[in-house]
């Protein structure tokens, strides 16, 4: 399954799915990587490993239709047929979510539908849960549509939250299960994605 990972920050994510495929664990291919910074980190591992790039800047874009036109426009000029959101924190344009129903995927650092929503990313998920004396948090994978956070859940797993946790130690621990997590998931997926392809 040829994917585009969709990023704007560190990319740890993107480096734990694309090891898996490289090693041959999982049966995608990272055609793609995509983000809205030029700065973010994510694209620098992509280039360490020969995977192409490219800055889709909305700011640069006078018409939200072309933008997103032109998104559509370089997805297929590669093939993509599965798009792979990690730690991406801008909106995928409507006619791309529209393009590629039910082959957007997202992962989030808790237990959805709790704790997520607009501002609800980075740090301020895990002190969220932090502060509401949550026993447990966890990771959610699911489908993506036109609202935050508001897809069809795929799978989530549990990670305890451990008394003394600060937001800093509870984003380590539920971002190790994610590196797990989101490749085994994307195999799944993978799998059931080339069931339905018609064969020749
Ligand atoms: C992860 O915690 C993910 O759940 C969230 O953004 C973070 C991305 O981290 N959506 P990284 O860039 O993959 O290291």
């Amino acid at each position: 399954m040829n994917i585009a990972v969709f990023l704007s920050g560190t990319g740890s994510n993107f480096l734990s799915i694309a090891r898996a495929a490289q090693d041959g664990k999982i049966n995608v291919r990272i055609v793609l990587v995509i983000s809205n910074r030029e700065e973010a980190k994510g694209l620098r591992h992509a280039e360490g490993m020969g995977i192409p790039t490219t800055v889709f800047d909305r700011s640069k874009w006078a018409d939200g239709n072309a933008f997103g036109q032109e998104m559509l426009k370089t997805l297929n000029s590669f093939n993509v047929e599965f798009i792979v959101l990690a730690g991406y924190l801008k909106k995928i344009p409507p006619l791309v979510i529209r393009a590629f129903s039910k082959k957007i995927v997202n992962i989030h650092p808790a237990l959805l539908p709790e704790f997520g929503g607009k501002g609800m990313f980075g740090m301020n998920v895990h002190r969220a849960v932090i502060e509401a004396g949550e026993a447990e948090t966890g990771v959610t994978i699911h489908y993506v549509d036109e609202i935050y956070d508001n897809g069809e859940i795929i799978d989530q797993r549990r990670v305890a939250v451990l008394k003394n946790d600060s937001p800093e130690s509870l984003a380590a621990r539920v971002l190790k299960v994610e590196h797990e997590f989101y490749p085994e998931v994307l195999g799944r997926l993978a799998e059931q994605f080339h069931g339905l392809k018609p064969q020749n």
